[in-house]
């Protein structure tokens, strides 16, 4: 039923993942980066942004907003978004979207979009149920002699104005034997589902607190009727509605996760209600966040229908993130900044990251050594900074592992600087192997770079790793 709670699950579940370490965005009260916070290190303009943003998200104010995360690889943009999802309210939806995942034979690229979108919409369902509250008098079961057949009985629940006797089917017997509920405690019990709740113990009872324990909490002998009705507040996506509401399918299909495409109809259909719904104070929309990674990746019909989609009144806001400089817009000849059509860049806030000082990869990686579980010494910690500067973060990040099996082999209980130097020799890094190849291409299969062909970025990026001599090469 929780819409964003499968996502925060799956996040928990991922022990020690490449974002692992991030717990939130790192703010202050006054949406102020601290420096170090919540796993999250420097990068403080780019999170003063995304704090920004998630203050007008957490109103609900703001709906098809897009902004657009831009930077080089490892500079922290997935980061930062992941930081952002923990730090949404539990049930605002989020929805994490590497942008190739769409490309799939089961459905159109449009229609995967369009579910992504509805997913990270979130309708607040307030519904009316009825309740029985009181506190127990006594509770009295009949069992049969032989231990056989239907079991019955009676509870009796007072208010401080009333009190009435219950008769027990054998299901409620059991759910009250579950919850070992005893004459005084407060108790409710859902008309419709028949669920027990305990509350507590009656301050009536509040003598017989030795016997109880400490950790016993005391309320109040509920007022009033015995039977109340209670608001209770539930959020589904539009995407669960669409899904259980599509005949072909049913709710089963949210466990498979097999939705297949969903007609237009039915969305109409589930629009219609909705408003309906809002109109009559049932329920309300709740913006979500759509994060798409890797958003180059998409081509020029998914940006159109971005463009498009973005205008709904029913559209959450939109994170993507690029790491590319200028370069060639999918499904099209040209150019455009950060892979992106000029039209759709137009409806972004950008905000951009930065490369990271020595000593904020410093703190990173001993966040990551924490995470990781590796202890490691003042002076290797020193050298593995060095070695993330001179290539990248996500590499040196690797190697913290690494290291300490390395070290675990020679019985060490801490990773020093031979280590560090062992696997740094074992693995490379982009730059010694594209060293490598330079040097042993002739007896690699299929060595025909052609390096016009290529995006910029990357030329730019590995020519510059390789120096000028490859572009002569090639
Ligand atoms: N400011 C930061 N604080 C803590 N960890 C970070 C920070 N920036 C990046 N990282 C970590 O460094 C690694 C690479 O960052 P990532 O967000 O994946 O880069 P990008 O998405 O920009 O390519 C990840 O493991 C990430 O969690
Ligand atoms: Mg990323």
């Amino acid at each position: 039923m929780a819409t964003s709670s499968s996502l925060r699950d799956l996040t928990k579940m991922e022990r020690i993942g490449a974002h692992s370490h991030i717990h939130g965005l790192g703010l202050d009260d006054s949406l102020e980066p601290r420096q170090t916070s919540q796993g999250m290190v420097g990068q403080v303009k780019a999170r003063r942004a995304a704090g920004v943003i998630l203050k007008m998200i957490q109103e609900g104010k703001i709906a098809g907003r897009a902004i657009l995360m831009a930077g080089a690889p490892g500079t922290g943009k997935t980061a930062i978004a992941m930081g952002m999802a923990q730090s949404l309210g539990a049930d605002v939806p989020f929805t994490m979207l590497a942008a190739s995942e769409i490309f799939s034979l089961e459905m159109s690229k449009t229609e995967a979009l369009t579910q992504a979108f509805r997913r990270s919409i979130g309708v607040r369902i307030k519904e009316e149920s009825e309740i029985i509250e009181g506190e127990v008098v006594e509770i009295q079961i009949d069992r049969s002699t032989t231990g056989l057949g239907q079991k019955s009985g009676k509870l009796t629940l007072k208010t401080t104005e009333m009190e009435t006797i219950y008769d027990l089917g054998a299901k409620m017997i059991d759910a009250l034997n579950k919850e070992k509920v005893m004459a005084g405690d407060v108790i409710t019990i859902d008309k419709a589902s028949g669920r027990i709740s305990k509350l507590g113990r009656s301050f009536t009872r509040a003598r017989d607190y030795d016997a109880m324990g400490s950790d016993t909490k005391f309320v109040q002998c509920p007022e009033g009727e015995l039977q109340k009705r209670k608001e209770v507040v539930h959020t589904v996506s539009l995407h669960e509605m669409d899904v259980i509401n599509s005949r072909t399918q049913g709710f089963l299909a949210l466990f498979s996760g097999d939705t297949g495409e969903i007609k237009s109809e039915v969305r109409d259909q589930i629009n219609v209600k909705v408003t309906e719904w809002r109109e009559e104070g049932k329920a309300e929309i709740v913006p979500g966040v759509l994060f798409i990674d890797e958003v180059h990746v998409l081509d020029i019909e998914c940006f159109s229908f971005l463009n498009r989609a973005l205008e709904d009144d029913m559209a959450p806001v939109v994170i993507m993130a690029s790491n590319r400089g200028i370069a060639r817009i999918r499904g099209t000849q040209y150019k455009s900044p950060h892979g992106l059509p000029v039209d759709l860049l137009d409806r972004l806030l950008i905000i951009s990251t930065t490369a990271y000082s020595e000593d904020e990869v410093k703190q990173i990686l001993t966040i990551r050594c924490e995470e990781e579980d590796v202890a490691m010494t003042e002076d290797a910690k020193d050298i593995l900074t060095r070695i993330g500067m001179e290539t990248s973060l996500r590499y040196a990040i690797h190697l913290i592992t690494a290291s300490s099996l390395v070290a675990k082999k020679r019985k060490a209980t801490a990773v020093d600087v031979a280590d560090i130097k062992r696997v740094y020799s074992l693995f490379l890094d982009e730059k010694r192997s594209v060293q490598m190849l330079k040097e042993y291409q002739s007896q690699y299969m299929y060595n025909e770079v052609d390096m016009d062909d290529r995006e910029p970025a990357i030329v730019q990026h590995a020519s510059a790793a390789a120096g000028s001599q490859m572009d002569t090469t090639a």
